[in-house]
């Protein structure tokens, strides 16, 4: 197969649509807002916000650069570049991405539930314990968990079958700015309950003597989790970008979509809860048990709930497509796959593993424990997958990747491919500053501290 039967995107705007899609899901709406509210907020966003620039912008440029200097699917682009040695970091790249869409998409199918949930208006009238309940009883059922999970792979498959153009980049530009338009109603919404200013302190004024070595490295994790890195995502859609599409101002615009999404999730979500007063028990499960009960007595609630669950499942759904891309794309390169043939084979594959994740009972605790870096998970497949993913899979490929390009790939390649198209303010020498000294060291320190006692705390 040719390079030209891989597809690409119809523009530079495809590229950015499709990679904020991916960068956007449950890591901003779901799991921003609640390790923020774990770890007291101000300071903790200020770290989040310092890893994105010195962490994430770095990395993600230089996956773009991988994947647009070669074309390739995450394993064929490291193999070109750094020959076989090299290869390997992207075979760990489909690996995690194999792993983490089989319990990535168990989370997603809850949104489903949730949004028929709150159509049919099964909240109404219930207490939040009873919420909480009704959400205990969800997870622990194999049915509609496998149901939920398998419907969500499937529509997975469904987009990814119809290939970069018309199927990745024409769903998320139409699922994107939908996304964005129900999170401007829902702001709007959220800033009339009376509780915005004191989200607005709680987020920006920064308490340093609340923050640990642990949230720092939370943040550091969640860079990678958010931006979609260390795992050839952003190569793989790098990969499909035209030349003369500019490398660090597409990595600009990319994370700082990202970013304001996180941050307008929070003020969707703490302006509700601090004007009703309700401190969430546990706070991972925001989501799913303290807002339903919120949107019951708030008013216009009834409307304003499934809106806010499809919301979810779109940009879930944005994400969950790049993971499968990663998977299909290599297949598809590597071994001359149909990509029909490839996205049903591995997607079937990824379903039967996530079966794993929907059943076990972890998925239950998983809620309190999913976290992108640190706590160590003894139950279930889901809480094991995730601990193996964001400990270790995501810091792993993204410290290599930054190695790979700050120290071993040649600079003129570096510096032409950079140089290609528009330059901002971002230039070559802040970028390769970042990516050589600052990343892999920042990265390192976290693969070390997981290493060395965060688990025996
Ligand atoms: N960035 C996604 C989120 O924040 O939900 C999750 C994710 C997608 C991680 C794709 C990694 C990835 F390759």
């Amino acid at each position: 197969m040719s390079n030209n039967d891989r597809g690409s995107w119809s523009s530079r705007f495809g590229f950015v649509v499709a990679a904020a899609g991916s960068a956007i899901g449950l890591g901003n709406i779901w799991k921003f807002p609640y390790i923020t509210y774990e770890n007291d907020g101000g300071a903790f966003v200020l770290v989040y916000l310092l890893c994105i620039v010195a962490i994430g912008i770095p990395i993600m440029t230089a996956e773009m650069l991988i994947g647009r200097k070669t074309q390739k699917n995450a394993v064929g682009a490291f193999k070109e570049l750094g020959g076989n040695k090299w290869k390997i970091v992207g075979g760990l790249g489909v690996v995690t991405g194999f792993v983490l869409l089989s319990y990535y998409s168990v989370i997603a199918g809850w949104t489903l539930e949730y949004f028929f949930k709150s159509v049919s208006g099964s909240f109404n009238g219930l207490s939040e314990q009873e919420v909480g309940n009704q959400f205990g009883t969800f997870v622990t059922n194999p049915f509609k968990q496998v149901f939920w999970h398998g419907l969500f792979m499937s529509l997975t498959v469904f987009v990814i079958m119809g290939g970069v153009a018309k199927g990745i980049e024409r769903v998320t530009k139409i699922l994107m700015p939908v996304l964005l338009g129900i999170f401007v109603i829902l702001l709007i919404q959220s800033l009339q309950t009376g509780g915005a200013g004191k989200a607005l302190t709680f987020l920006f004024r920064p308490n340093f003597s609340e923050l640990t070595f642990d949230s720092v490295l939370e943040a550091v994790g969640h860079s990678f989790f958010t931006l979609s890195l260390g795992m050839g995502t952003i190569i793989t859609y790098g990969s499909y970008m035209r030349k003369g599409d500019s490398l660090p101002k597409s990595a600009l615009i990319v994370s700082g979509l990202d970013t304001c999404i996180a941050m307008v999730a929070c003020m969707v979500i703490y302006p509700i809860i601090f004007s009703f007063d309700l401190v969430p028990t546990k706070s991972a499960g925001i989501l799913f048990t303290t807002l339903p009960v919120i949107f019951v007595k708030m008013p216009g609630g009834t409307f304003f709930a499934p809106l806010f669950f499809a919301l979810v499942a779109f940009a879930a759904l944005t994400s969950t497509i790049s993971l499968l891309e990663v998977v299909v794309s290599y297949f598809v390169d590597e071994f001359k796959w149909e990509r029909k043939k490839a996205t049903a084979g591995t997607g079937f594959l990824i379903f039967m593993l996530g079966i794993l994740s929907a059943l076990s009972n972890g998925a239950h605790q998983g809620l309190s424990n999913l976290n992108i870096i640190g706590k160590t998970s003894t139950v279930g497949f889901f809480n094991t997958f995730d601990y193996l993913v964001s400990n270790w899979m995501l810091p792993i490929g993204g410290l290599l990747i930054a190695v790979f390009v700050g120290w071993i790939l040649q600079s003129s390649v570096k510096e032409e491919e950079f140089h290609d198209g528009e330059q901002t303010f971002f230039k070559y020498n802040h970028w390769n500053f970042l990516l050589r000294f600052v990343s892999p060291v920042a990265v390192a320190i976290i693969i070390i501290a997981v290493i060395f006692g965060r688990e025996f705390q």
